[in-house]
C-alpha cells in the first residue's frame, strides 16, 4: 500500500501573487455531455484547476459542472483556479474584451484566474474560428502584433477582470520577446510537455522569471510512441507501485510544472489525481535514460490545433 503525501496539493506561486494548483484537469473533450460529466467528476476527486478555451466549444458544459458543485457546497468558486483561452481569430485588441467577457458569460464566472492566449498566431478577425482561403490554408491575419494583444490583455489584469494572464503553444524566443516588453508579465506559459518532450530550457527560464510552465499533454496525448509504455516509465511503476501515469504526472509535478491531463473516464480522473512523490533516482532515470524526443502536436508551429474537430 502506498502512503500518500501532499504532492497532489502543489500549488505554486507565480508573478502577481497567483497561486496556481499544479495538477491541472483539462477540458478538451468534444462532446459537451461527457465535458460536464467529467468535469464534475474531477471536481469531486479533488482537482482545483481547470483548463478551458473559448475554442474547445464546451465552456457552457464546464460552467454548468462548475456551477453545480458549487451549489452542491463541493467548494467555493475562490476555491478553484480557472484558466481559459484568447483563440486566434480574437487577437485584434479591439476583439479581446468581448472574446474574454463571452467566454466568462458561458463558464458562468464573473472573474477568470489565468486568461491565455491560446496560440501566438493571429487568424482572419471574425467570427470563423479556422478560417480558411479557397486553397484550404489558413488565412493569417499580418496587421496585428502577438505584444499588441499581450497589451489588451494587461488591460483585462487592469480592471480587474482577470487575476493573471499568460501565453500558449510559445517558443522560448517569442516568450523572451513577450517579456522584455511587458508591463504586466505572464504568471503563466502552457506548452506541450511531458517525459517525451521536456523542454527543460523552457522551464529554466520560466523559474528564473517567476512564471509557472503548465505542462499540457502530461501524458502525451495516448499517442504512439507511448509514454506510457516507456521501459523507463514502466519498471518505475512496478517498484513505486503506482501506474505509468501517476509517475508521469507526479515527475511533472516535481521537477516543477503544473501538468494538465484529461479523461473522460472516472477510474483513469481518479487516478491522475492520485500522485505521490518519487524518489529522487526515479526522478533522474526519467531525465537521463529516457531518450526519446518527440513532439507530438504541431499547434505551436502553425496554430492550428490537431486534436479539435474542425468546425467551420
Ligand atoms: N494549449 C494548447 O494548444 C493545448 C493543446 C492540447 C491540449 N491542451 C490542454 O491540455 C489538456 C490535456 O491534454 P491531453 O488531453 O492531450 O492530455 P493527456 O492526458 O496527455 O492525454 C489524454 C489522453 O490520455 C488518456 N488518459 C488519461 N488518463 C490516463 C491514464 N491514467 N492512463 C491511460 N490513459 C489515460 C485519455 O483517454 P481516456 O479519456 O480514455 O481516459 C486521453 O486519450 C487538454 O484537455 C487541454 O485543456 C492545450
Amino acid at each position: 500500500m502506498v502512503k500518500s503525501d501532499a504532492l497532489r496539493y502543489t500549488r505554486f506561486l507565480t508573478y502577481g501573487d497567483s497561486a496556481i494548483p499544479a495538477v491541472g484537469f483539462g477540458t478538451l473533450i468534444p462532446d459537451p455531455f461527457a465535458t460536464k460529466e467529467a468535469v464534475k467528476t474531477a471536481l469531486e476527486v479533488g482537482f482545483r484547476h481547470l483548463d478551458c478555451a473559448e475554442r474547445y466549444r464546451n465552456e457552457e458544459a464546464v460552467g454548468s459542472a462548475m456551477r453545480e458543485a458549487f451549489e452542491a457546497g463541493l467548494l467555493r468558486r475562490e476555491e478553484l483556479f480557472v484558466t481559459t483561452k484568447l483563440w486566434n481569430n480574437n487577437h485584434r485588441p479591439e476583439r479581446v474584451k468581448q472574446a474574454f467577457d463571452a467566454s466568462c458569460r458561458r463558464l458562468k464566472l464573473d472573474y477568470i484566474d489565468c486568461y491565455v492566449i491560446h496560440t501566438p498566431f493571429a487568424f482572419q478577425p471574425g467570427d470563423q474560428q479556422d478560417p480558411r482561403d479557397d486553397r484550404d490554408q489558413v488565412i493569417y491575419d499580418s496587421d496585428v502584433t502577438l505584444l499588441e494583444t499581450w497589451h489588451a490583455l494587461e488591460r483585462l489584469v487592469d480592471a480587474g477582470d482577470c487575476k493573471s494572464i499568460g501565453l500558449s503553444d510559445i517558443t522560448l524566443r517569442k516568450l523572451r520577446e513577450i517579456v522584455a516588453a511587458a508591463r504586466i508579465r505572464p504568471s503563466m506559459v502552457q506548452v506541450e510537455s511531458h517525459p517525451y518532450l521536456p523542454e527543460w530550457d523552457l522551464l529554466d527560464f520560466c523559474k528564473e522569471r517567476g512564471i509557472v510552465l503548465q505542462a499540457f499533454a502530461a501524458l502525451g496525448h495516448a499517442l504512439e510512441p507511448r509514454v506510457l509504455d516507456d521501459p523507463v516509465i514502466t519498471a518505475i511503476a512496478q517498484r513505486v507501485h503506482k501506474t505509468p501515469a501517476q509517475v508521469a504526472l507526479a515527475w511533472a509535478v516535481q521537477r516543477g510544472t503544473a501538468f494538465l491531463t484529461t479523461s473522460t473516464n472516472p477510474r483513469r480522473i481518479q487516478e491522475n489525481f492520485d500522485i505521490s512523490i518519487l524518489p529522487e533516482d526515479a526522478m533522474r532515470e526519467i531525465r537521463y535514460c529516457i531518450t526519446t524526443n518527440v513532439r507530438f502536436n504541431a499547434v505551436v508551429e502553425t496554430g492550428v490545433p490537431g486534436f479539435i474537430p474542425s468546425i467551420r
